[in-house]
């Protein structure tokens, strides 16, 4: 592969001290400068509102390399610094505004803060004068989650887009990181076998399922306030609803890609108050055992409000108002405390006819399905019918499976690093324009108003199973049931 190395550019990370940048940022620049990607000529400024130095920032960073003495890390490591401030202080942005090489500079900024800091920031980087694009970029990424519901989402695209033009914003969604997310355009759009069936002729329907086995961990202040469905929804699954509904784009550019995704999450038609009562299911996980740990109820969590009403659990079925999906549900179901960690997609296609079977012992045909296992074992699988050795015509379903791990050796990457890559480089086809955001919130809304005015709380199940018997009984209603997890 050839890629260019990244231009020279400074990376500017608020949250220097959060999880994210040392986790997933910085092991991911230093994979991409293993790989070549990015040079020596990349400065990292961590800001954040401890008390610390360059040589305890990098300290810290330290922790998460198996080896500090390695190489690429340790040429990163050289790079990193560190500047002390509050985001809300314009005093820290007339510091960085210092520190920074000259207006002709390349920068990218990367919000790794809680949401509450995106808008001040960005309007703080305006008022000094850095997202001004004089001769080099200015880029600014911003994290998830974008709004908690389709105003606020609105209003943070308004508020960025006062100061900065769309192609200077980055909205990112790590799933879009993925190697089986990516793929999901190639199978579909580099193989006539799939495309030509990829329509409601021969699609049932598409399941979608992001399921954990952890509970919330150390984030329960953060998901008491945000529930499944904004934490995963609107960005996760519905990116992978645009991956597999969307329509050919002209080609791989950001623009053409980006247009066909925002048209699809448009057609996903937004429920009746009626239907978001019936179409939507939410869960709450109660003790239990999950993967081999022990989970307390979810009420009993670490800063979870013990009267809370928030799901940790929720499914739902929506339509797409298109030529190709008329008639074709989606099912989304996403979850923590669930019995396995699984994200996948699958595609069940329609039933065959059984008129060649019927003096046979055969009633009974599991349809095709193609899953797309996202993770944790990437892979994409076919299931289909075949017949069982012996003198009598029986059946069995059987599958073709093409296995990541096995096919390519894969080394360990944290997701991040098409992501970042695609940054310096200025090509946004993997991240979120304003409309796709905004038109995600607009269809998942009336699920969030209904339960807002609704005086039942989320349906109990135990953790470590497959989450609500409600979440079954949304699927059994059409004839459907859920692909196992696991
Ligand atoms: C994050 C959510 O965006 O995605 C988390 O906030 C969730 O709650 C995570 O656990 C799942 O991501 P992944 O890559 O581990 O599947």
């Amino acid at each position: 592969m050839n890629e260019p190395v990244a231009p020279a550019a400074t990376l500017v990370i608020f949250g220097a001290m959060g999880d994210l940048t040392s986790r997933l940022l910085v092991p991911a620049l230093v994979n991409l400068t293993r790989d070549g990607l990015i040079g020596d000529t990349l400065a990292i400024i961590g800001i954040d509102r401890d008390l610390a130095s360059d040589e305890a920032l990098r300290a810290k960073l330290d922790r998460f390399h198996d080896d500090p003495g390695e190489p690429s890390w340790t040429r990163v490591r050289a790079r990193c610094t560190y500047l002390h401030g509050d985001f809300t202080d314009p005093a820290t942005f007339a510091r960085l505004a210092e520190h920074l090489p000259d207006a002709a500079a390349n920068v990218c900024f990367y919000l790794a803060t809680t949401p509450t800091f995106f808008g001040g920031i960005i309007d703080a980087l305006a008022g000094v004068g850095l997202l001004a694009q004089a001769g080099g970029f200015r880029r600014i990424v911003v994290e998830k989650p974008f709004g908690h519901d389709l105003a606020s989402a609105q209003a943070l695209n308004a508020r960025i887009l006062k100061v900065a033009d769309e192609c200077q914003i980055y909205r990112i969604d790590h799933f879009l990181g993925k190697e089986t997310v990516r793929n999901i355009m190639v199978t579909r759009f580099g193989n006539a076998v799939f495309e030509s069936l990829w329509n409601n002729s021969h699609i049932d329907h598409v399941q979608i399922t992001a399921a954990e086995s952890l509970g919330v961990e150390r984030r329960g202040k953060f998901y008491d306030a945000t529930g499944a469905l904004r934490d995963m929804v609107p960005n996760h699954l519905f990116q992978l609803l645009a991956m597999i509904g969307m329509e050919p784009p002209n080609s791989f550019e950001a623009a053409a890609m980006r247009a066909e995704k925002a048209k699809l999450i448009d057609a996903v038609r937004a429920p009746t108050p009626a239907q978001a009562t019936t179409d939507a299911v939410r869960g709450r996980y109660r003790a239990g055992q999950a993967q081999g740990q022990d989970l307390p109820d979810f009420l009993a969590e670490d800063a979870v409000d013990p009267a809370s009403r928030t799901e940790t659990f929720v499914a739902m079925k929506l339509m797409v108002d298109s030529w190709r999906w008329a008639g074709v549900p989606f099912y989304l179901r996403t979850g923590k405390a669930l019995s396995a960690r699984d994200t996948e997609v699958v595609i069940v296609f329609k039933p065959v006819p059984l008129a060649l079977f019927r003096d046979t012992d055969v009633t009974h045909l599991a349809p095709n399905r193609l899953v797309i296992q996202v993770q944790p074992d990437e892979a994409i699988s076919l299931d289909f019918i075949a017949k069982k050795p012996g003198p009598m015509v029986d059946t069995t379903p059987v599958s073709m499976v093409f296995s990541y791990a096995d096919t390519f050796r894969p080394g360990h990457t944290t997701g991040y690093e098409a992501l970042l890559y695609d940054v310096m480089i200025g090509d946004q086809s993997l991240f979120q324009r304003a409309d796709e955001i905004e038109g995600a919130w607009r269809a998942v809304q009336p699920f969030l108003d209904a339960w807002a005015q609704s005086r039942e709380p989320p349906e109990d199940y135990v953790a470590g199973t497959c989450g609500p018997s409600g979440a079954e009984a949304l699927i059994a209603r059409d004839g459907r049931q859920w692909h196992a997890l696991g």
